[in-house]
This record gives structure tokens, C-alpha cells and sequence, in this order.
């Protein structure tokens, strides 16, 4: 450490990274910090590095030549492709899980086999190189069916098929077009299962684990979750149809067996572990793993964060999570995301983003006695302006103990404007 400042390298540019630098700028530890590659709101706190997430030698470099004290990982790419495993071998400290435990979501046939070798409750499934192979298993299955890609393919590498003919015609676009590439080598067919969907967030050392706050992720694109699937248009936390009855039987049933199939592995998880399940009555099944925070979930939840973060990546990464208190407050939060018109399929960008006078552009604020927060996620700064880079471009949030919360994000939704600005209408409708 240098002038007593901790170097903190957050890597991603996206929601989830910027509410991580805010809450690392947060911590009673003085920091300096920087986002690799980062985005506009990044710049107002960091120092905003031009490496892309998947130059993991680049990261490297910069790392070691600016003695970097620890390293954030955000997104599941450069993990995907073993970030944590060159910084590690380097001497620095990272957080994020290594290339093998990254298969759990860069591979969901390794993701389905761990979960039937560990006895883990997941949808019926088979795994297929082969077209013709995979076209006579459809033939003969009810549908709907579900069809993944295996490998990573940012959200879009999931179809539910309704008969025979729709299956053939996304297993030949997946195998024979190659329209995810290499990512589409391998599909993964699953039973299809109805019932009430969840995603469930915790902290590991690979050793221990902590649960973060239970929060509601709005997948869809319409408002009342309907039209395509995106990474995310808004959360909430708490999650209100979860109960302490259900969080310990997720952490009996699932986390608790993951973590112990990892370590027979010979894994050690560290860093974030993202359960996607599905809860059909007493069950509850496992759809897929994330090895990251969730975006847009994490802004909602580390507004709430009263623990240190910078002490909960150090407890992870040295192993001392046991002991560790990983407290938030008992408000409740949500996170509304304003998107590039068109997302997410294809949208424009570049248009300038006006900020009403009387609303500051980044960061925490209070208003009206609401604290609320503006996280940026696809903005960059050019020539002193905000410009849309993306096609989610901010995420407001407000924490707060009432259903205003709500009317508040809304309020601050209306004082931003960019030309083909979207966002859902009905983000926190299930706060109460
Ligand atoms: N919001 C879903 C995800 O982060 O994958």
C-alpha cells in the first residue's frame, strides 16, 4: 500500500461494478480505486483504465505495475476464463472463484452432471453434440422442452420450445448455425418445470458461506413480465415471497451440498455463488448457477450493506469468513433500470443523457427524506457529457423503509431523459 491507500481493481463496467465501487469507496479503509474498463458513472469515484474484462494478461500487467491490493471480479467472462487463477498464481488478491468453479456457469452440461453427482435437485436432462442425436430425443419428449446452449452466451442461450418442430429448428440454429459459436457446441436439453422462480445469493470462502439479503429480480423486458428475456430490468429486496422457512431449506437442500461437491472436487469457491431455482411445492430445484453477483440484484442489495465491504472481500479471500458479521439494514430497496429503446435486441447509442438541474448524476443522494442512489451502467463521459452506452443505461435505487420508495425511483425516472429511454412501469409493485 502506497500513501496508506488501499488499490482496489474493479473489473466490468456494468450496474452491478459502479454500486461495488460506491460501496468500496464506503469503507472506513482509505481507498484508491480503479474500473477496468468502467463507464461514466465510474469516473466520478475511479480511475477508469481502458483494459477490456476479457484481457486478462493486460489486467495482469496493470495489476502487478500499480501494485494492486485487491482485485474485484464482476462479470462471469474474465472468470469464465481464469482470471482468479493467473492473479492468484501471481501473488494478488482476488475476488472471484477460478476457472474450474466458473464452470458451473460457463458450462451448464458440467453445471447439470455436478448436480446429479451431488444429488441436487434439478430438471430431467441430456446433454447433445450430435444434431441428428438430439433431434430423436426431441421427437420422442412432451414438450414444451427447454434448450440451452451450453456455454456462456450473456442471457440469450435459453429457448422454450412449445413442439417437435420449433426444437429442431433452435437445435440446427444452435449446432449448425453456430449462432452463440463456440459457446453452442454442446446443448443441454431439460424437462421443462413450472412453478415460482427465485434467485438466491451467497458468500463463500470455500470454506464457510454467508447469505446475502433474499432480493427479486425482473427478468422480462414488459411490464408484468412478459416479452424477452433480458439481463435484468429491475430488482427488489427484501424478496416478499420468501420466508426464513424457505431461505434455510434452500441452504440445506442446496447450498450446503454445493458447497460440499465442490470441495470434493478439489474446488475452492470463492467469491459469489448465484443460485437460479425454481420452487414447484416442496421442492426446489436448481435451474442454474451464476459464480458473480447478480445485475441488477446487487445494487439493490449492497445500498443495504452496513458491514464493510472491503472487510467481507478480505474475509473471503483469506479465508476468515466464519466469524465474520455481514450485516444490512432493515430497509427495504429497489432498483429500476432506464434502457436504450430497442434492448434487449438491438438499440442505438451515443445519445446524450440530460440530467435534470436539480438531480445530481451519480452516486447517493437524499431527497424528500429518501435516500436514493444513482448507479450507471452502459454511460461513458465525452467531451464533459453523459452519452447512452449501452443497453442498460442507469439504474436508479432508493432505499427506505415505506412502499415510496417506488414513487420516489419513478419521480427520478422522469428527471432523466435520452432519447428512446425505456423502462418497466411496474418495478416494486410487489413491495409492501
Ligand atoms: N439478473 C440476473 C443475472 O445477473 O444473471
Amino acid at each position: 500500500m502506497e500513501n496508506n491507500k488501499m488499490k482496489i481493481l474493479i473489473i466490468g463496467s456494468g450496474g452491478r461494478e459502479n454500486a461495488i465501487a460506491y460501496a468500496v469507496k464506503k469503507s472506513k479503509i482509505e481507498t484508491e480505486i480503479y474500473c477496468a474498463p468502467g463507464n461514466g458513472g465510474a469516473e466520478t469515484i475511479a480511475i477508469n483504465v481502458p483494459i477490456k474484462q476479457d484481457d486478462v494478461k493486460g489486467l495482469l500487467d496493470f495489476a502487478l505495475k500499480n501494485k494492486i491490493d485487491l482485485t474485484v471480479v464482476g462479470p462471469e467472462i474474465p472468470l469464465s476464463i481464469g482470471i482468479a487463477d493467473e492473479f492468484t498464481s501471481a501473488g494478488l488478491k482476488i475476488f472471484g472463484p477460478d476457472k474450474k468453479a466458473a464452470l458451473l456457469e460457463s458450462s451448464k452440461k458440467f453445471s447439470k452432471d455436478f448436480l446429479k453427482k451431488y444429488n441436487i435437485k434439478t430438471a430431467g436432462y441430456k446433454s447433445f453434440d450430435d444434431l441428428s442425436e438430439a433431434e430423436n430425443y426431441v421427437k420422442n419428449k412432451p414438450h414444451p422442452l427447454v434448450i440451452k446452449a451450453s456455454g456462456l452466451a450473456a442471457g440469450k442461450g435459453v429457448f422454450i420450445s412449445k413442439d417437435a418442430v420449433e426444437s429442431d429448428k433452435i437445435l440446427k440454429s444452435i449446432l449448425i448455425d453456430k449462432i452463440f459459436g463456440k459457446s453452442g457446441e454442446t446443448v443441454v436439453i431439460e424437462d421443462y418445470l413450472d412453478g415460482f422462480e427465485l434467485s438466491y445469493m451467497i458468500v463463500t470462502d470455500g470454506i464457510s458461506y454467508k447469505p446475502l439479503i433474499t432480493s427479486m429480480d425482473y427478468k422480462k423486458i414488459g411490464d408484468g413480465d412478459t416479452g424477452e428475456n433480458t439481463g435484468g430490468m429491475g430488482a427488489v429486496t427484501p424478496n416478499p415471497y420468501v420466508s426464513e422457512d424457505l431461505i434455510n431449506k434452500i441452504n440445506k437442500n442446496v447450498i450446503e451440498p454445493t458447497l460440499e461437491g465442490l470441495k470434493k472436487e478439489g474446488v475452492k469457491y470463492k467469491g459469489v455463488l448465484y443460485a437460479g431455482l425454481i420452487i414447484k411445492g416442496e421442492d426446489i430445484y436448481v435451474l442454474e448457477f451464476n459464480v458473480r453477483f447478480g445485475d441488477p440484484e446487487t445494487q439493490a442489495i449492497l445500498i443495504r450493506l452496513e458491514s464493510d465491504i472491503i472487510e467481507l472481500f478480505l474475509n473471503v479471500v483469506n479465508e476468515n469468513l466464519k466469524d465474520y458479521k455481514l450485516i444490512f439494514d432493515d430497509n427495504k430497496s429497489i432498483c429500476l433500470v432506464l434502457a436504450s429503446g430497442g434492448y434487449p435486441k438491438d438499440y442505438k447509442t451515443g445519445y446524450e443523457i440530460i440530467f435534470d438541474k436539480n438531480l445530481h448524476h451519480s452516486g447517493l443522494f437524499n431527497k424528500n427524506g429518501v435516500e436514493y442512489y444513482i448507479f450507471h451502467a452502459g454511460t461513458k463521459i465525452t467531451g464533459g457529457k453523459y452519452l447512452t452506452d449501452g443497453g442498460r443505461v442507469l439504474n436508479i435505487c432508493a432505499k427506505g423503509k415505506e412502499k415510496n420508495i417506488m414513487q420516489a425511483v419513478y419521480g427520478i425516472a422522469e428527471m432523466i431523459d435520452f432519447k428512446d429511454k425505456y423502462y418497466r412501469k411496474d418495478i416494486g409493485k410487489t413491495l409492501n
